[in-house]
């Protein structure tokens, strides 16, 4: 984790305020000190004992609460972040003019720290010219909207209007303090991992569920980076933000890959490829009876798109590969490593350990990073973001 963040989220009166408590839950959980600002319409929704047991602090309401403290600019002045989720039309509009008739608004206006709301309201409130005008308004002072996404609303109704998810308020809120060292760098991504087709409806696959590739894919858009993510049958979804170009199998992966590498500054290959596919893809369901009780495969190998990456890369475009092992000792695998990474010519390999609890699937990961003389560049281990975010302060090193 980063630096340990002062957040005041700002909990105003609507429906989706129960969604908050994720919201706070989420932040509190990747270490930051969260101060919940509520409104009285808030606390109509959410109760404050909900609010100050997730928060792990004194929930805020009032004016005139800790006037000696001067509290009304206190927790504004002291913010590194200001987070209001969700956000009514009555809250935006109030932001716009500046008024500060509430504690919500003198906190804002107190404060000097970047603020990022989060819409929720029905359709109709959403696209009133009296919101559109608002929000122009709010994004001109350089605040940042997060959503509304479009689904179903409280009611019977769906259409824009609906909170974002509390995972991507997170991580929109905290890419706003990131350092936007990737700013004007294209970078590829790739993530999951590719299924070859036996017949319609089987497949030889991994294990892949692609967190770590979508990991990366937003601790690079969150530095500024244009990122796109190829994404081989993810069991994640990726930021509404991030360019996704779907793939299923291992050619399609290689096609796309081929295209999208073409000019960007950087290519991670974090998907989990098949080194082989099946010679031949049966039109029709395999059935037991015509197979009988033992089957032979023929496979034929897959191209290395990495190894083909690194050979025809352009100058200055980084190459980055990973490996995922098996080897329990930790000098071996650094060894294959080093093998691996001579093999397929890239400029840098993360390696990491997978088996049948490990690497796969999880939502930790321990990595070591080697260059292609088989030096160890740097060493991370915590959740895959924490993983991702390393890889690039070393990606950001190279691109310099
Ligand atoms: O998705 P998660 O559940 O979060 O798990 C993450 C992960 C463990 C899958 C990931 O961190 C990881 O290790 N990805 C690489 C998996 C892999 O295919 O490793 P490998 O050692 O078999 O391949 C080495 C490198 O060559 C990889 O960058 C791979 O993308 C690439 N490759 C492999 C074969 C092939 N035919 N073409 C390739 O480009």
């Amino acid at each position: 984790m980063g630096r340990r963040l002062n957040i005041v989220v700002g909990v105003t009166g609507g429906i989706a305020a129960y969604k908050a408590v994720n919201v706070i839950r989420g932040l509190v959980l990747a270490g930051h000190d969260v101060h919940v600002v509520a409104t009285d319409a808030a606390l109509r929704f959410v109760g404050t004992p909900t609010l100050e047991a997730i928060s792990r602090n004194t929930v805020h309401t009032s004016l005139y609460e800790g006037v000696a403290e001067v509290r009304h600019v206190a927790i504004g002045q002291a913010a590194d972040l200001i987070v209001i989720a969700p956000a009514t039309a009555n809250t935006i509009a109030k932001l716009a003019a500046g008024l500060a008739d509430d504690l919500l608004g003198n906190t804002v206006l107190a404060s000097r720290a970047p603020v990022v709301i989060a819409p929720a309201m029905h359709t109709e409130m959403w696209q009133h010219p009296a919101t559109v005008n608002n929000i122009a308004v709010l994004v001109s002072r350089g605040v940042t909207v997060v959503g509304p996404a479009v689904g179903q609303l409280t009611g019977t109704d769906s259409g824009p209007g609906r909170l974002e998810e509390p995972e991507e308020i997170i991580r929109a809120a905290l890419a706003v303090l990131q350092p936007k060292d990737l700013d004007g760098r294209r970078i590829l991504i790739t993530a999951g991992g590719t299924r070859e087709a036996l017949d319609p409806v089987r497949y030889l696959g991994n294990r892949s569920s692609g967190k770590q590739g979508v990991a990366l894919a937003v601790a690079a858009a969150a530095r500024g980076a244009d990122v796109t993510l190829i994404a081989a049958n993810l069991e994640v979804a990726a930021p509404s933000s991030i360019r996704v170009v779907p793939v299923i199998s291992t050619l399609e992966l290689a096609a796309a890959v081929q295209d999208a590498a073409r000019d960007v500054d950087a290519v991670i290959m974090a998907v989990a490829v098949a080194d082989y596919r099946p010679e031949f893809v049966a039109d029709e369901k395999l059935k037991k009876e015509a197979v009988g009780d033992r089957v032979m495969l023929a496979l034929v190998k897959n191209p290395d798109i990495l190894a083909g990456l690194a050979e025809t890369r352009r100058p200055g475009q980084l190459i980055i590969g990973f490996a995922a092992e098996t080897e329990p000792d930790r000098d071996a695998m650094l060894e294959l490593g080093r093998a691996k990474i001579a093999r397929k010519n890239s400029d840098l390999l993360v390696l990491n350990r997978v088996g049948w609890s490990e690497g796969f699937g999880t939502d930790q990961n321990t990595i070591v990073m080697i260059d292609s003389l088989g030096a160890i560049v740097m060493e991370a281990s915590g959740s895959k973001q924490t993983v991702a975010d390393r890889i690039f302060d070393a990606v950001v090193a190279r691109l310099a």
